[in-house]
């Protein structure tokens, strides 16, 4: 029986209001082997589209505001069998007009440091006929959460989310007709978020708006239809009780005090106003797993902690059972526990504490505009006995389609762990880290670690939105913002013509992941410019002032690298950077056969040939000036000059052993500990494994010696670390005050994690060979050493499964195929065998 498995709108499942041009995609499901479609028809409204495709099926015909629109997909395979599915979508504002005017508080004069106060309005809305429907189109300047006659209307957070608001933002649309009585409030708290408040470790704030603004309106939809603006009709406050809320500080609450102060909203005129207001397309920030305490205890100064076995983003819901009016609660949070008590230093200036006054008797209290990176909570104000504490992980909508594990316990914990810190970093943006005053957008971490999370997430909404905010920041010259959005964070934007080697890869490396997985061209042609211009701004900087093949090494003369970023081999983040010649060099090469891959993809053969052309020569410059021309690196040696070049091709085929072979010299002598910073680190294992040293490759990837993956997970991490050694191997906290980098240690970053791509790639052994697994291979490299893996990754056509073992010196494996696709077997003897679509079991 044929089946429609998925129907997706805009990349995604779920049902949405969209406002740019719908597209659709669909994975089939059959119990035939070697089935594929022979058609598709596709009815939207009047519009029928008959194709043969399955991603990225454009839908061209005028849409109608504010309309409800059904998809039905009727699917036919080569044996003549049928299968239908409908699904419907809705339609935002399109090009319509904003009646909703922005509207603020112009008593309330903002101008200190850290957040704004949280602002309240309302509007009573009075109907002599409840409407067929009512809708409300909301946006703000700040974050906000809607209420009708004080009932939440969604469970979003951090809405209308965090774009680069000069070029767009996101509006939401909620259905409120069912709160609707004839006689309603409809209330909107807004707080400071990423547009007004206190944002980057540099605790900049007012960046886009010097106070709050908002802007909705209600449409009323029935015979008439009415649109109900926000304008001076409005009331508003910055009396309530929420006191204060800052996304690094945290909360303020006192349940005691009541909105007063009302007075008429006024006309805002925003110090930015968004070119583009769209309607949401991202993935929304939700609340997801609840997680109770595994333990509490009293520290010496009298808090109680509260420990969730577990790192991650969240807040926790305090349920107190008991407790007087006026009585004050205070929360800290932390990742660790310093001498018993919780390690608050680690959070440079982020407070990250909630303040809650409480009203008499029992009460539950759920912060709105703060969210925190910890395991541990301390407790002061109340006894044990009298409060519940649980703790609810934040993070955008971005869901789990793959999965690894296998018969070491190590590897399996260290997977869960890469999965809890990309979970804890996809809170709107892709983030650094959720705990210190950071949780920014930095271009180099999601780069490295893009091809990981599409193995484990959905990530095309989410990165999708984002890349659409590296469109917007990418600089004259060709460069990035070293975080995005960037909200005028710092260098490089003093630099018209900057660019970060690794850092800006990401405008590359995304795009590609993103393909890799969906299949669907379209993220590569709608970036294609922008990695373009990045990669000229590249070369220019490799040519600036030098001749001959000095001309393809990127020395970074007056510029700003991060180089070997947090190298655990070196002490000092400036030793890191000195070996930017390496890494930037090895960057230029890479991203230039990257770009003439997806020229090659797109069909562009004149830039393919450009970029390829380019690909050789400084790969050639590479050898000849940053190696004895026989393998090794001129001057002091170090891990990641060897990766780079090893992973990316670019030794000539005599030379490639001898580097390989220099390489595995450097790893023996620091006894097969990770001696790689950010750039070099998701290579490591690749530049040996195919270069026939997969036993080296898996004596590291095996080490649990600091520095190493499984150090991480021996010494009780939940998550992946910053710093190889953020916990020292004599137990000890590294607090980094003496390597230049102002106390950067985090336990909650998800880059280095980027060993994630190696376990799915060959251990499980899946990879794609074309965009979304059209055709893919299964080479799951045995001599790993364990006897069984298993997992799966959701492709474009399907779920891809895998589960081999290899005992008593008999290898077995299962493979699903998806409907559509090709999978090549490489067995262990090599032999190959070609797998179509289907349950598979194939042993040796
Ligand atoms: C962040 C990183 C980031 C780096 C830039 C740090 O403070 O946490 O992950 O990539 O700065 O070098």
């Amino acid at each position: 029986m044929l089946k429609v498995k998925r129907l997706t709108i805009c990349g995604s499942e779920k049902t949405r209001y969209i406002d740019e041009a719908p597209y659709f995609g669909f994975a089939l499901e059959s119990d035939k082997k070697d089935n594929k479609l022979n058609k598709a028809i596709i009815t939207i409204d009047n519009q029928v589209i008959e194709t043969n495709e399955q991603i990225h099926i454009p839908y061209n015909d005028e849409l109608k505001p504010l309309t409800k629109y059904v998809v039905n997909l009727k699917a036919k395979d080569i044996n003549g069998e049928e299968a239908e599915l409908s699904k419907e979508f809705f339609t935002g504002k399109l090009n319509e007009p904003w009646l909703g005017k922005w509207i603020s508080d112009a008593s309330y004069i903002f101008k200190e440091a850290g957040s704004p106060k949280v602002m309240t309005f309302v509007k009573r809305l009075k109907l002599e006929e409840l409407p067929k429907e009512a809708l409300i189109c909301i946006t703000a300047l700040g974050i906000y959460k809607l209420f009708v006659n004080n009932k939440p209307v969604s469970e979003d957070y951090f809405t209308p989310g965090f774009t680069t608001y000069k070029d767009q933002l996101q509006y939401q649309i909620y259905d409120i007709s069912k709160l609707l009585n004839g006689d309603d409030e409809i209330k909107v708290v807004v707080a400071g978020g990423w547009a007004v408040g206190d944002f980057t470790y540099g605790h900049k704030n007012r960046i886009t708006a010097n106070r709050q603004a908002l802007k909705a309106e209600i449409h009323l939809i029935d015979e008439i239809g009415k649109i109900i603006p926000t304008d001076e009709s409005w009331k508003v406050t910055t009396d309530g009780p929420f006191k204060y809320a800052d996304f690094y500080d945290g909360e303020v609450y006192d349940a005691t005090s009541r909105e007063v102060n009302w007075h008429q909203a006024s006309i805002e005129k925003v110090k930015t106003e968004p070119k583009k207001l769209i309607a949401t397309y991202g993935e929304v920030v939700n609340l997801h797993e609840v997680l109770k305490p595994i333990e509490i205890k009293q520290a010496p100064s009298g808090e109680y902690i509260y420990d969730f076995g577990q790192n991650f983003a969240g807040i926790v819901k305090l349920k107190i059972k008991k407790a007087v009016e006026g009585q004050k609660i205070v929360v800290h949070h932390a990742e660790v526990l310093y001498k018993d008590e919780l390690c608050l230093k680690l959070l440079r200036r982020a407070k990250a504490t909630l303040e809650y006054t409480c009203l008499e008797g029992a009460q539950e209290y759920l912060p709105s505009f703060t969210y925190m990176g910890f395991r541990y909570v301390g407790i002061s104000g109340i006894n044990p006995e009298d409060i519940e504490v649980e703790a609810h992980a934040i993070y955008s909508n971005v869901e789990e389609i793959g999965s690894f594990s296998c018969s070491d316990e190590r590897l399996n914990k260290l997977q869960e762990n890469i999965r809890w810190s990309a979970k804890s970093n996809f809170v709107e943006i892709p983030t650094d880290c959720p705990q210190r005053d950071e949780r920014m957008g930095w271009t180099g971490d999601i780069g490295l670690f893009a091809s990981t999370a599409t193995y484990n997430f959905d990530m095309d909404v989410f990165l999708r939105k984002w890349l659409k905010d590296l469109r917007s920041e990418q600089i004259r010259g060709g460069g990035f913002p070293n975080s995005v959005p960037s909200q005028s964070h710092g260098f490089p934007l003093t630099m018209p013509n900057m660019a970060i080697d690794f850092w800006g890869d990401c405008c590359i490396f995304v795009p590609y992941a993103l393909y890799m997985h969906s299949g669907d061209k379209k993220v590569l042609e709608e970036n294609y410019e922008m990695m373009k211009r990045y990669n000229k701004a590249c070369l220019w900087w490799a040519n600036f002032l030098s001749f001959g093949k000095n001309r393809y090494i990127w020395k970074g003369i007056g510029m700003f690298h991060f180089g070997d970023w947090v190298a655990p081999d070196t002490e000092k983040m400036s030793e890191w950077q000195a070996r930017h010649k390496w890494t930037a060099t090895a960057s230029l090469a890479n991203t230039s056969k990257m770009l003439a891959d997806i020229a090659s993809i797109l069909g562009k053969k004149e830039d393919q040939e450009k970029y390829l052309k380019l690909y050789k020569k400084v790969s050639d410059a590479y050898e000849s000036k940053l190696t004895d021309g026989k393998g090794l690196i001129k001057g002091k040696e170090f891990q990641t000059a060897y990766v780079l070049p090893l992973a990316f091709n670019m030794f000539k085929e005599e030379t490639t052993p001898l580097a390989v072979n220099n390489l595995v010299k450097l790893i023996e002598k620091n006894n097969y500990g990770v001696g790689t910073g950010f750039p070099g680190t998701p290579f490591i294992l690749f530049a040996l494994a195919d270069n026939n040293r997969e036993d080296v490759a898996f004596k590291m990837l095996f080490n649990d010696n600091c520095p190493s993956w499984l150090y991480e997970v021996k010494v009780g991490g939940t998550t992946t670390w910053e710093r190889w050694d953020a916990l020292k191997a004599d137990g000890t906290l590294n607090f980094a005050e003496e390597d230049g980098t102002g106390g950067m240690v985090s336990f909650n970053h998800y880059a280095l994690g980027a060993v994630g791509d190696f376990m799915y790639r060959r251990i499980l052994g899946i990879e794609p060979l074309e965009g979304g697994y059209k055709t893919f291979q299964v080479k799951p490299l045995l001599s790993c050493g364990l006897e069984h893996a298993e997992g799966k990754t959701r492709s474009a056509y399907g779920d891809i499964s895998v589960s081999w073992t290899n005992k008593d010196n008999k290898f077995e494996i299962n493979i699903d195929v998806p409907f559509g696709t090709e999978c090549q077997l490489i067995l262990p003897n090599g032999e190959k065998e070609i797998l179509r679509s289907g349950k598979h079991y194939v042993s040796q």
